[in-house]
């Protein structure tokens, strides 16, 4: 099999890169392929011609996409259009990244696949046009929708906590936002699963599990060996441009079908401690 990963430089697309072994793996940076270039994508597709493909390109900064809504729909959602459309023409198949971030949070129980989208925010909205999109180009398609990813190949809440934790006495952190957090390991090696399996249609992929933002940074101190006094605070004591959904847990029984058992988020912090040297 051979696989072309656009957005390989990015915090899951290094760890892809890196978990993906027994195939032949083309990853792409956006200094060598932007998804917004509809003739670029085709020549890039076009020449790889890979059987898969992992779009793992976004722009991901959920805050800045608010003020920034042009630049969050022409990667996210048309920058993925271009992606379907380029793997249509060779007969690729195409594993789509999306988020928790398309739901707006009011359920009280896991998310299942086929619970309805009601984005809150700009990312999500871009996220969920894309996945409707590319419903409509590439029926076949896989849409992986993540949560809270967290790795050592870039920034992530754990990498923050930490740095604040070794210089401040204590951390004010948000406990009325629930999900479940994604070891960038984790969610690779499911990712190629999922594609060896030929999965097709709506997976939700997360660590299993869920908590707090709260209760994360209080086990990320405690598995730090920092002692830092982690402090409960509301959304609306620390505001932010962009709403998050108030719970994003996402329901793993779409993965059943394809074997997948993913690791609880403890379990998944305690080897990012590692792999991190803590
Ligand atoms: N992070 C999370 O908590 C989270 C949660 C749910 C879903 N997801 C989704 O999971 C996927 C991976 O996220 P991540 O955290 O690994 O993202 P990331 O670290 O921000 O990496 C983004 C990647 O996209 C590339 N990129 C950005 N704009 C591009 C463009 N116009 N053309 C081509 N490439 C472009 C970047 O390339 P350069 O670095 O070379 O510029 C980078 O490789 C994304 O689809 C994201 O929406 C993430």
């Amino acid at each position: 099999m051979k696989a072309l990963i656009i957005g390989a430089t990015g915090l899951l697309g290094k760890a892809l890169t890196q978990e993906w072994s027994g195939d032949e793996v083309v990853g792409l940076g956006s200094r060598d392929l932007d998804i917004r270039d509809a003739d670029k994508v085709r020549e890039a597709v076009e020449g790889y011609r890979p059987d898969w493909i992992v779009l793992a390109a976004a722009y991901t900064n959920v805050d800045d996409c608010e003020s920034h809504p042009e630049l969050a729909f022409a990667v996210n959602r048309d920058g993925a259009v271009n992606v379907a459309k380029a793997a249509r023409r060779i007969d690729a198949k195409l594993l789509f990244l999306s988020s928790d971030y398309v739901f707006d949070g009011r359920k009280t129980s896991p998310y299942k696949a086929e619970d309805e989208r009601n984005p809150q925010s700009v990312y999500g909205r871009s996220k969920a046009e894309a996945e409707v999109r590319l419903l409509e180009v590439l029926p076949e398609c896989c849409i992986a929708r993540t949560s809270w990813l967290f790795g050592t190949g870039g920034k992530c809440f754990p990498d923050t906590i930490l740095k604040l934790a070794a210089t401040r006495p204590a951390l004010d952190v948000v406990s009325d936002q629930r999900g479940s957090p994604t070891y960038s390991v984790d969610l690779s090696r499911a990712i190629v699963t999922l594609c060896r399996s030929q999965a097709s249609g709506i997976v939700h992929v997360t660590n299993a599990g869920e908590c707090s933002w709260f209760e994360f940074a209080r086990e990320i101190v405690k598995g730090g060996g920092l002692a830092t006094d982690v402090r409960p605070v509301s959304s609306q004591q620390m505001a932010r441009p962009a709403p998050r959904p108030a719970y994003s847990v996402l329901s793993a029984e779409s993965l059943q079908p394809y074997g997948v058992t993913m690791p609880t988020w403890q379990d998944a912090l305690q080897r990012y401690l590692r792999e991190r040297g803590n």
